[in-house]
């Protein structure tokens, strides 16, 4: 009795795993090129953020395996929806550098599984830079007041 209930979690454990297979890891054609306002920036977001906003996503090898498969094709699809320098509708690209400063964006849980995708303080501010140079936007670094409220610089 014990060895059959231990056999059947075993088989179930090995489908749910290999259900992975059915997860929908795309990478469709490139349709944008973006003029980054420098190298710096582009390797930046290549390191940090493409792999959720971009078509060139570097699958790991837990969006092979089930059930995390689905959790990150899930994460792409949703941040890709949301921003996507791979097509020439590129979305929330304006709010980039804001999603830095505050420290929204990687996502915790990336960042939890890619630190290398990391910035420390001054990284992030010269990145926000080069996302506003490249994108437009605000850097939303000063005192998080809700409104707008431009400063030039
Ligand atoms: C693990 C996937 C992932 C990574 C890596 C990632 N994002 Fe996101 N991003 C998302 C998801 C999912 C959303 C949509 C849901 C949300 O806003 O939390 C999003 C939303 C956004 C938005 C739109 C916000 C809005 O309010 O509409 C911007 C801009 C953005 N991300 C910028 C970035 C930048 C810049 C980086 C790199 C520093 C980055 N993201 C890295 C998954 C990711």
């Amino acid at each position: 009795m014990k060895k059959k209930i231990l056999a059947a979690s075993l088989i179930l454990i090995v489908l749910i795993i290999l259900s992975g297979v059915f997860a929908d890891r795309t990478n469709p054609a490139v349709r944008n090129t973006v003029a980054w306002d420098s190298a710096e920036t582009c390797s930046q977001f290549m390191k940090s953020c493409a792999d959720c906003h971009s078509h060139e996503t570097r699958w790991p090898w837990y969006a092979h395996v089930g059930p995390s498969a689905f959790l990150v094709t899930h994460h792409v699809e949703e941040g890709r929806e949301h921003f996507n320098i791979s097509r020439p509708k590129m979305g929330d690209a304006d709010e980039a550098a804001e999603e830095v400063m505050k420290g929204k964006m990687p996502p915790r849980d990336y960042l939890l599984l890619h630190p290398e995708a990391g910035m420390s303080d001054a990284q992030k501010q010269q990145f926000a830079k080069g996302l506003i140079a490249t994108f437009g936007g605000e850097s939303g670094d000063s005192h998080e007041q809700h409104g707008e409220h431009d400063d030039d610089d």
